[in-house]
């Protein structure tokens, strides 16, 4: 038989600081965890009631139902319905599965496009899984079609419409591997069509770039200017089809104003062309209301191109298309010959976890993080790197600095790598040649700590660069 080895409140050291930026059901998780990793809390203790230890901190019950859920699903408690949660096997789960090996990596990476992978609602994502695995009809588990399964893409459709502004009917929505799987889905089916020329943002990502190549699609680049592309060189262009990011341009920063979607719209009607929308962090805006999608002005010729990768995390490789009708069984076939569909579990429990409201709860709970770890790296950045000027900070996971007159961004890169700090130059993602010089910093997955490191050693790399001069 199982003794119950209660456990005091007291035991359990918890201190909450609800002056700080950690959320408290984080700062329960963090103090029990340590409390079991160091042996404090013994195999099989059993913890007070959710009720009785809400009650002894001063925190709503779903505060430590959260914290408890999530340690659960972490293998660290064990939990059975109608009894105590207990302290699971010595580190549960967590010790039963090898650390991953250490690869000797920068010390503090601004990579772009970085989420903090800490904050991923995994007892919400547990719970969703677990829903899923109980109810869903046997069906679901054979083969797929290629648009992907009806519980997801209406569900996607009813967010897309609320959260993004789009004009979507579910028929016409196809679950990809993210939003790479998306472009080369989409690129493929153009170029089968005749497609021969894409059109992109000067400077942006190469995905696109490399997609075209492998159909022999010629690549025309528009400069982006402080918003966005001019909708004149489109017309130049003489493309078959544009590829934008309009709500947040990468690397940018920009929003496409709403005459030049409009313009947009008129050449791709006029000469039969397709837009794709890349909308790939719209949720993170932080001071001014979200700007709705292009899609919603166009659905007959706008592909929107969605992913979790930014507001979730990337390790899922979910994304989504919504796709002009006429394209839709096209795309579902080329989809079904790449993968034979997206894992049918983990497109249910995104279902289940956008109609529970998960997304938005964890949406409106990070953006706050990603403001501050924002605002902390602007003000670090003024106040030791007065001349470097920031833009596009107004959204997104990371910021564009314009380097000082004379500065080349390959010098402070290399310099900066020298202090154990990686960052990226704006210069990989231009097409055109040279043009300002200037870093990509992303702070998405950078404690505001590490960023503060991370800005004084750029600081100390530059100040030696300079000396060198
Ligand atoms: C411009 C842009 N769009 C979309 C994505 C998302 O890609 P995926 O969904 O394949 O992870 C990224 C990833 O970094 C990106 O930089």
């Amino acid at each position: 038989m199982n003794t119950v080895n209660s456990t005091l409140v007291d035991d359990l050291l918890v201190e909450l600081d609800r002056t700080g930026a950690t959320p408290l059901h984080r700062q329960i998780e963090a103090a029990l965890r340590d409390g079991i990793r160091a042996g404090r809390l013994r195999h099989g203790a059993s913890l007070p009631s959710s009720r009785r230890l809400a009650t002894e901190l001063g925190v709503s019950r779903g505060v430590v139902v959260e914290a408890y859920d999530q340690l659960v699903a972490e293998g660290y408690l064990t939990s059975t319905p109608g009894s105590y949660t207990r302290v699971a096997a010595v580190g549960g789960q967590a010790a039963a599965v090898p650390p991953p090996p250490q690869t000797a990596g920068p010390h503090i990476d601004f990579g772009y496009g970085r989420i903090d992978p800490a904050s991923f609602p995994r007892a919400a994502w547990l719970r969703s899984l677990r829903r899923v695995l109980t109810d869903a009809p046997h069906s679901r588990l054979n083969y797929l079609d290629g648009y992907g399964l009806p519980e997801l893409r209406t569900a996607l459709a009813d967010y897309l419409d609320r959260v993004r502004g789009t004009s979507t009917d579910s028929s016409q929505v196809l679950i990809t591997s993210g939003y790479g799987q998306a472009a080369a889905l989409i690129i493929g089916v153009l170029a089968g069509r005749g497609a021969r020329r894409v059109a992109v943002e000067d400077p942006s990502t190469d995905d696109v770039r490399l997609l075209a190549h492998l159909h022999g699609l010629d690549v025309v680049p528009l400069p982006v200017t402080g918003e966005g592309i001019d909708p004149a060189a489109l017309e130049r262009a003489d493309a078959d089809l544009v590829v934008l990011t309009p709500s947040h341009q990468w690397p940018l920063g920009g929003v496409l104003p709403a005459r030049a979607r409009r313009e947009v719209v008129r050449w791709a009607r006029a000469r039969g062309a397709v837009v794709v929308e890349d909308d790939y962090d719209a949720e993170f805006r932080y001071d001014r209301a979200p700007i709705g999608a292009m899609q919603g002005l166009a659905p007959d010729v706008v592909v929107y191109a969605g992913s979790l990768s930014k507001i979730l995390a990337p390790g899922l490789r979910l994304g989504w298309l919504v796709v002009p009708a006429h394209l839709a069984d096209a795309v579902a076939e080329a989809k079904l010959l790449a993968d034979r569909g997206s894992p049918a579990i983990e497109q249910l429990a995104f279902a289940d976890f956008l109609v529970r409201g998960e997304l938005d709860r964890h949406l409106r709970r990070m953006r706050p993080v990603y403001r501050r770890r924002r605002d902390v790296l602007l003000a670090r950045l003024a106040e030791s790197l007065p001349g470097f000027e920031p833009t596009g900070v107004a959204a997104g996971l990371h910021v564009v600095v314009w380097l000082p007159d004379g500065m080349r961004e390959d010098d402070v890169v290399a310099a900066v790598a020298g202090h154990g700090v990686r960052v990226a130059g704006v210069g990989p993602y231009r097409l055109a040649g040279p043009g300002r010089q200037g870093l990509i910093l992303g702070y998405g997955g950078l404690s505001e700590g590490r960023i503060t490191e991370g800005v004084a050693a750029l600081a100390a790399a530059v100040r030696a660069l300079r000396q060198r001069r």
